[in-house]
């Protein structure tokens, strides 16, 4: 299995792959079906989404595990300025192995891809996007050596009509 960096060429076979893992969170988590999600909202999740692929191409930070042309894994990151007390910081957007080849070290690999060009161009601490309770990310986190500890991030939806501020 090849680790390389994100191409053009790779557009719809990562973005089909994203939305596989995108659809088995939301099985396990939501009550809702993915059939029954409006489409214009489905289109625009996920970093491989129209609107952020070619940032995270840009980047130089995402990586795909390739195989006789095939994908099976993937990792969409970004290096962020002035952020977080610090000038430049890898944000990690999301990761996915295809489930068929898991636990085989991929996603490790991929990680470890991103952090070791983070680390190369500038990138002075790592930060990754994990669901409190996806066990596998958590602990793939762990084993390459991120510390986490209890912050939880506060979200505020800025386009809901319904706020007032
Ligand atoms: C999380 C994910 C990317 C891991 O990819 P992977 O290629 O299977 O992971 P690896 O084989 O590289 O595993 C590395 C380490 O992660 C941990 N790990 C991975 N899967 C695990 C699991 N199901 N349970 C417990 N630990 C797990 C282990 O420490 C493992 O090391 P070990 O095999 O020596 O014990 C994959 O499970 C996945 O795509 N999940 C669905 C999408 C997702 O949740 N993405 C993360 C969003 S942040």
């Amino acid at each position: 299995m090849e680790i390389r960096q994100l191409k053009l060429k790779d557009v719809e076979k990562v973005r089909e792959l994203e939305i596989s893992c995108i659809k088995e969170y939301f099985a396990a988590t939501l009550e809702n079906k993915w059939e029954d999600l409006p489409e214009e909202w489905k289109d625009n999740l996920g970093a491989s989404s129209k609107n952020h692929f070619k940032a995270y191409l840009d980047s130089g930070l995402s990586f795909v595990a390739e195989e006789d042309g095939e994908i099976y894994g993937f990792i969409f990151a970004q290096m962020l300025h002035h952020i977080a007390d610090v000038n430049n910081l890898v944000w990690i957007e999301n990761m996915g192995v295809h489930p068929y080849v898991r636990r085989n070290e991929i996603g490790y690999r991929l990680l470890r891809e991103t952090l070791r060009k983070g680390r190369e161009m500038g990138g002075q601490v790592a930060h990754s996007m994990i669901q409190e309770d996806n066990v596998s990310s958590i602990m793939l986190h762990k084993k390459i050596g991120f510390f986490m500890d209890d912050r939880k991030v506060a979200l505020m939806d800025l386009q809901d009509p319904k706020l007032k501020l």
